[in-house]
């Protein structure tokens, strides 16, 4: 398993150019990403980070990090995925990570998936959907989460996110609108944001193997 994520991370280098600020997601799959970002770090002008768990990683490597704002519109996002769907759209935030995640690849002009093949569903929602809530909405989240889709919706009870908030993750959800799932599940007030990558899909997924897979 950790080999099809390695190969899928090292594929995704081919989507890096020279100068360029790159968008770096947070999992083990991109861990492998950014391990070899490290080979080439002096072709590029540094990262923009979706966690402290990658900025950590990236710093140690010696590739510098910046500021989101600072470094404006984006060519290159590269991420993981828990679940990926023929339309490229995913479910994310098995990390935690899912809001800044969505901001990196909102401000990306190319979103480069990296996945290994168990990742592959027909329809979202095997995976729990992950929503980040402002820990005072949490119980009132769940509430509406439940009326307005079935799914059940568990605390990750001790997780608090590198925003200070919270996470519900929604169980026994077959997501067969994600664009109409992820917009209404955003209107909730609490709701910081949705593990849903629908709006927003991946450009390009790359799936882990030998060779990969792009798709
Ligand atoms: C982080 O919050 C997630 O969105 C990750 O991208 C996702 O959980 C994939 O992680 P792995 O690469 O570790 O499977």
């Amino acid at each position: 398993m950790s080999e099809a994520k390695r190969l899928a991370g090292e594929k995704a280098i081919d989507y890096v150019e020279d100068g360029m600020i790159v968008g770096v997601g947070t999992g083990s799959t991109v861990a492998y990403f950014i391990d070899a970002l490290g080979r080439i770090r002096d072709r590029i002008a540094g990262a923009v980070s979706s966690s402290e768990q990658s900025t950590t990683r990236l710093k140690a490597l010696g590739i510098e990090v910046l500021d989101a704002n600072a470094a404006g519109p984006l060519k290159l996002y590269v991420d993981g995925a828990d679940e990926c769907d023929p339309h490229k759209r995913l479910i994310k935030g098995g990390g935690a990570a899912l809001t800044r995640e969505k901001i990196i690849a909102e401000a990306a002009d190319t979103f480069v998936c990296i996945v290994d093949p168990a990742k592959q569903v027909p329809v979202l929602g095997r995976f729990p959907l992950p929503v980040e809530v402002i820990p005072m909405a949490r119980s009132l989240v769940a509430r509406r989460i439940l009326a307005l889709t079935g799914g059940q919706p568990v605390w990750r009870d001790g997780v608090v996110t590198d925003n200070g908030n919270w996470i519900l993750d929604v169980h026994n959800l077959s997501i067969t609108d994600p664009v109409g799932m992820e917009t209404e599940l955003n209107q909730i007030p609490g709701v910081v944001s949705v593990g849903l990558f629908a709006r927003r899909p991946a450009d390009i997924v790359i799936i882990g193997g030998e060779p990969p897979k792009v798709l």
